[in-house]
């Protein structure tokens, strides 16, 4: 079972009242689509949208089982507590993060829904796949009802370091929550030791490199009053792996290691070979005026992604003459996201009068030098414009992974491009054949920019057959299978599961 904020569809009213399922944003999404597809199993989520109940249904071969919010629920818990108080957080504060006590209650109200409606479906000996910060009480809350089920839980997000965490008025709760499953998921090596440092200096347990040993009679203590009603394990509950700490006391072990997620760089590979959408790749930069150079960048339109930074990049070196519009554009797709939070509202409201700006100092007729969507698109147009561009800007200024970066490598099947990754994404971990950039560096992205544009071909495929390799053997199916494997191995306390 997988249990994530939103299912994989979102119910949304079209034109003329009619109402829809479209694909939901974010690479949650687009990473467990195609897992669940080559499995049996259900997915919990949210359908997106306020005050709506629907009936359990199926969508593309996959079981759907929607978990309602009313409009409060939406306000509080969505836009509140999981995108204005714990998204800034855990972004390294990027934005300030505001504390109130009602968006926690609703945190915690809403997350029992999701775990109820996990306990009303889950088979004896389950395994259940919890996602991301929305829901990070959902372990113990299935752990304390049931303890004969296999939970997992895996955080897109990163996890920030202690001195940032433990602004939050919730953090031990936050902690117990997670360590509720019997393996916690990473994106980063980073992530993962910021979290047993939470656990060390917030609880006092035992941490020996991914494994962290949990006290069973605290864990138990520290059941809160919700949770008091459950079931509570007991001493002869088939709880897993439970053992002999070295004070002589119960404990159970919980694997807190890094597993980066990826894509299904397969299918980005087909589409990418598909003759029409090479050929809408062709018809984009004619489209652009031809150009000699088209930069591209694809985000949610959200403050981590550092989408001003590249812009004032771009406006810098149109500025000194570096380049011209006529012979360099950016595209940049910014899909509208949490528009409601005022973090965001503002952020639309910068980028956009900063396009206007530099549109209206640099462009020439017919050339406008930022081509600026403010849309989501399909995944077929999104490969055309990947082939179409020769230089992919990502540029986050703090980001989980950042599956657009994998996306670009995997498209490019004729090997050219080139990749410039900023060091604050997970993705630049493994694409270290990217420029690497610091984008708080406005010098330095220019100068990244300028190399990207003057790269030989030679060079631009050598670094592009490196990164397509990593991308290509490690796929979104690859680390689905690597997380259930550990999730579900007896003895994942063994040293050899070690990532010091
Ligand atoms: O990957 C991070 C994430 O927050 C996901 O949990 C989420 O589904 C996606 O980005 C999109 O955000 P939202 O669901 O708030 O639109």
């Amino acid at each position: 079972m997988i249990v994530s904020n939103r299912l994989p569809v979102d119910h949304v009213s079209g034109e003329g009242g009619t109402a829809e399922w479209r694909t939901s944003p974010g690479g949650l999404v687009a990473a467990l689509e195609p897992v669940m597809r080559q499995r049996d199993g259900v997915w919990i989520g949210w359908p997106g949208l306020a005050d709506q109940e629907f009936e359990p249904f199926e969508a593309d071969g996959i079981d759907l089982i929607p978990v309602p919010l009313s409009a409060a629920e939406v306000e509080d818990y969505y836009e509140g507590f999981s995108n204005d108080t714990l998204w800034p957080l855990y972004h390294d504060v990027i934005s300030p993060p505001s504390f109130h006590r009602e968006w926690w209650e609703a945190y915690q109200r809403v997350n029992r829904r999701f775990a109820d409606a996990a306990l009303a479906v889950a088979a004896p000996n389950a395994i259940v796949w919890v996602h991301d910060y929305q829901l990070q009480l959902v372990p113990k809350m299935l752990r304390d009802a049931r303890p004969d089920l296999i939970i997992g839980f895996f955080n897109h997000i990163p996890f920030p370091a202690y001195g940032i965490y433990s602004q939050l008025p919730w953090r031990r709760q936050i902690v117990d929550g997670l360590l509720g499953a019997d393996v916690v998921g990473f994106q980063r090596v980073a992530d993962g030791g910021n979290f047993a440092r939470a656990v060390r200096r917030l609880r006092g347990y035992e941490t020996r490199g991914n494994i962290i040993s949990v006290p069973i009679d605290d864990a138990a203590a520290a059941i809160d009053g919700a949770a008091a009603d459950a079931d509570e394990p007991t001493a002869e509950a088939p709880m897993r792996h439970r053992s002999v700490g070295r004070r002589g006391h119960a404990i159970r072990t919980v694997l807190a290691r890094p597993f980066p997620i990826s894509i299904d760089a397969q299918e980005y590979q087909r589409l990418a070979a598909d003759p029409s959408i090479r050929a809408r790749a062709a018809e984009i930069r004619e489209e652009l005026g031809n150009p000699r150079v088209v930069m591209l960048g694809v985000d949610r339109l959200d403050y981590t992604k550092g989408i001003r930074h590249r812009m004032k990049a771009f406006g810098e070196l149109l500025h000194d003459g570096a380049v011209s519009a006529e012979d360099v554009v950016l595209v940049q797709v910014a899909s509208p996201s949490r528009e409601r939070v005022d973090a965001y509202a503002q952020l639309r409201d910068e980028v956009e009068v900063m396009v206007s700006r530099i549109n209206g100092d640099f462009s020439e007729l017919g050339h406008p030098a930022i081509h600026y969507l403010h849309q989501g698109y399909p995944r077929e147009e999104m490969v055309a414009l990947y082939l179409a561009a020769d230089i992919m800007l990502v540029t986050a200024l703090r980001d989980g992974m950042n599956l657009v970066a994998k996306e670009y490598v995997a498209s490019r099947t004729d090997q050219d491009g080139v990749l410039i990754l900023s060091e604050f994404a997970g993705a630049s971990d493994e694409l270290r054949q990217a420029l690497l950039v610091n984008p708080h560096d406005i010098d330095g992205l220019k100068a990244a920019i300028v190399q990207a544009m003057e790269m030989p071909r030679r060079e631009r495929m050598r670094r592009m057959r490196t990164l397509r390799k990593r991308v290509l053997t490690h796929d979104v199916q690859r680390w689905s299978a690597t997380f259930l494997d550990a999730l579900t191995r007896e003895d994942h306390h063994d040293p050899a599961n070690r990532l010091d």
